[in-house]
């Protein structure tokens, strides 16, 4: 029997997971979705940022139905107060005076942390490192993100998809795939605890290049990709254009939401288009049909889980980030 990575496995509460953009969360309760379950983000008069697991400890109202009232947040059932740290203050039905019981707080999640314009949340205390983008604090490149999508998934299998290079030509044919060697270049992985790095240099055909039309470098050109992950669901592609310059960085974070769904934040990090907003526009609706493009065929798997199990699966020297993938995610959910 095989051991499959499905989007629930109890092992994912220990890992930190994007709950939702940071422009997401208003001073108006939200509820939003992790693991399949529901929590509720909110911002206090101060601007601080609250998450709480979604139900009222009394009668589990939900409590993104409730109100912000300044730095408390009131219930939309009883009316039961809580304050910045989550403690009930005031139950109404008891009156002024009355002995509010010790067991009447909010359920945080154990870690929360806000980064690359996104909120962070670990339900349990969190064993996997803090994902990052690896140029987002250098000031030479623009960022421009992706909408937010919503797909039946898993969140391992998209994971799997992302670090893939043997599909460009058949599943990309539409988009960049078409003149893309099909043969993978012998490459190295260079594993670090609960991440990995591996990257390679081949020649492509660079038809961007107007350098090319004007004669000062040839069409065939170097190309570096590096491949960066971070346990369970982060990913980041570096293209780095060798003979013509620039880099573009892709930034790709999974969250489970439920059994069957994700959610998917992808920006983009370009140093190569001189600030401007309608190219970087044109790179975001190309990036969001490379995307489709892979959703087409990943939002139809029957068995919505990651192989875990290396014997279960067939793997060649093309697949060796693949097969990285589900030794880290094997050894984590076997350290829990
Ligand atoms: S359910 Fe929230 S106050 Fe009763
Ligand atoms: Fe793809």
């Amino acid at each position: 029997m095989t051991h499959g990575l499905g989007n629930l496995d109890p092992a994912l509460r220990h890992a930190w997971h994007p709950l939702c953009r940071s422009d997401e969360v208003t001073s108006r309760p939200n509820a939003f979705r992790l693991l399949g379950e529901s929590y509720v983000a909110f911002r206090e008069s101060r601007g601080d940022l609250r998450v709480y697991r979604n139900q009222c400890p009394h009668r589990r109202a939900p409590l993104s139905l409730g109100t912000c009232e300044s730095d408390h947040l009131r219930c939309v059932y009883h009316g039961w107060l809580f304050d910045s740290e989550g403690i009930c203050v005031e139950i109404p039905a008891l009156g002024e005076h009355a002995t509010i019981p010790s067991r009447a707080k909010l359920s945080a999640p154990a870690g929360t942390f806000e980064s690359h314009g996104m909120v962070f949340i670990a339900p349990l205390e969190p064993k996997t490192p803090r994902p990052s983008i690896s140029v987002a604090h250098d000031v030479s490149f623009q960022r421009g993100d992706l909408p937010v999508i919503e797909t039946r998934a898993s969140a391992g299998l998209l994971a799997d998809n992302f670090l893939d290079m043997a599909h460009f030509p058949f599943i990309h044919a539409g988009t960049f795939g078409a003149g893309e060697a099909r043969e993978v270049p012998l490459y190295n992985v260079t594993r670090d605890g609960l991440r990995f790095e591996a990257a390679y240099e081949h020649e492509f055909a660079n038809r961007e290049d107007r350098g090319v039309e004007q004669g000062v470098r040839p069409l065939l050109q170097r190309r570096r990709l590096t491949y960066r992950y971070t346990a369970p669901f982060h990913l980041e592609l570096a293209i780095e254009f060798l003979d013509a310059g620039g880099v573009n960085v892709i930034g790709f974070f999974l969250t489970p939401i439920d059994d069957d769904h994700v959610r998917i934040y992808s920006s983009l990090w370009r140093n190569d288009l001189d600030g401007s907003v309608e190219r970087m526009e044109d790179a975001i609706a190309f990036e969001v049909a490379v995307v489709n493009e892979d959703l087409f065929l990943q939002s139809r798997y029957e068995d919505l889980s990651l192989p875990l199990d290396i014997t279960s699966e067939l793997h060649t020297r093309a697949d060796k980030t693949t097969v990285e993938l589900r030794r880290i995610l094997s050894e984590f959910v076997a350290s829990i």
